[in-house]
């Protein structure tokens, strides 16, 4: 483990679980931003050369052990940006050491048993957990949310619609990575990898926004997925009801320009629409739009984004201020991923149709 520069004690310490291209392209530009409440600390990565590269663009310790970090008192904050499947482990061991707040990437478990460990342990520990869909703490829809009224008992429809260029271009534009790990390529043929490209395009894509969904569809509960298709080189096409709210979720990443990522909720009298700025851009937030008869409200766009959003809210938390996301919002989220993702997959077998090769996984 290196050493680090002098320590401001009026700053809180931040220390990041897996420093991949996550951690290199959007947490560490955002943090850069919020140097006057936060100070990267320690990075960890179990490839020591990521670990010593990255802590030494910010001046941080590095080490290759979670435990060493955890035990690192300088730490404040954990940012759990390892693949999904250790981040329930991560989340429970960060809650244990009793940090003072956690951010983990979406998907914050990779099923309900975890979900629910993940919720036992933050009530008994009281450790604030937030999770990356960085959508949900966009000052465009966090100003919407606030404006819309009784929207949401009116909206019958839905609508998720994303169009990305693969995550490796922005990436690029945000900084130089290091210790990409390449997809491998996947059989367009065999159902197995569409039923991949389905669960993945869920639990690693839409999941930015069916937080959103949800505030619009009270019964998630009772999820029926009626058509799931996939995209070439990487997407899906999903039709489903949660109760009596008609849902699409559209995903390409393609080579497309320019990116387009939308969120609509429409009601009889009313609607929302938000265009929100691709992953990984740091140009400000999303654009919202109210709509009532022959009026149209705009809020937005505002100075900082989601990802930014995500860490001036865990500064606020881990400073005893603000009210994290409840337990129980948490777990339905996630359950309302699964449920989708799950019914879309099944939809594989039920012979649903998909285009061209499947070429790549997405983790946007
Ligand atoms: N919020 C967003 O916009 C967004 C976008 C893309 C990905 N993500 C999520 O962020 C997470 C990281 O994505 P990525 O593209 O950087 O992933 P990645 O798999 O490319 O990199 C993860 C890093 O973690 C390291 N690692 C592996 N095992 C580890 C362990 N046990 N503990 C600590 N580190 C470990 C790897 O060496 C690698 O450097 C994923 O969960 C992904 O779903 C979020």
């Amino acid at each position: 483990m290196s050493s680090q520069a002098q320590q401001s004690p009026a700053l809180l310490g931040v220390g990041i679980l897996g420093a991949g291209p996550v951690t290199q392209a959007i947490h560490l530009p955002s943090l850069a931003r919020l140097g006057d409440i936060l100070e990267v600390r320690h990075i960890m990565d179990v490839d020591p050369a990521v670990a010593e590269s990255v802590a030494g663009r910010v001046g941080a310790r590095f080490s290759t052990s979670m435990d060493e970090l955890l035990a690192d008192p300088a730490v404040d904050i954990v940012a759990i940006c390892s693949p999904h499947q250790f981040h329930a482990p991560q989340v429970i061991a960060a809650c244990r050491a009793g940090k003072k707040a956690v951010l983990c990437e979406k998907p914050f478990a990779m099923n309900g048993e975890e979900a629910a460990a993940i919720s036992a342990v933050s009530a008994e520990t009281r450790v604030p957990i937030i999770v990356g869909a960085m959508h949900t703490f966009d000052p465009g829809w966090l100003a919407a949310e606030e404006a819309w009224g009784g929207l949401p008992e009116q909206v019958h429809t839905v609508r998720s619609s994303i169009v990305l260029p693969p995550n490796p271009r922005f990436e690029d534009f945000a900084t130089e990575i290091v210790g990409r790990v390449p997809v491998p390529g996947r059989d367009s043929n065999d159902p197995e990898a569409l039923k991949a490209m389905l669960t993945g395009g869920v639990m690693g894509l839409a999941i930015h926004d069916l937080p959103l969904v949800r505030r619009f569809t009270p019964d998630f509960a009772a999820v029926e997925v009626l058509h799931a298709e996939t995209v070439s080189p990487f997407g899906y096409v999903i039709s489903l009801r949660a109760g009596d709210v008609t849902i699409e979720l559209r995903a390409a990443m393609n080579g497309t320009w320019e990116p387009c990522w939308t969120f609509e909720a429409i009601g009889d009298d009313a609607s929302l629409d938000i265009d929100f700025t691709p992953s990984y851009v740091h140009a400000g937030s999303a654009t919202a739009r109210i709509r009532t008869a022959g009026r149209t409200v705009t809020l937005g766009p505002f100075g900082h984004n989601g990802y930014e959003g995500e860490w001036r809210k865990l500064a606020e938390l881990a400073g005893g201020t603000g009210q994290p996301p409840s337990a129980e919002t948490l777990i339905h989220d996630l359950e309302f991923a699964l449920a989708i993702a799950e019914a879309a997959a099944g939809r594989v077998d039920a012979g649903a149709p998909h285009d061209a090769a499947a070429e790549q996984e997405v983790n946007a």
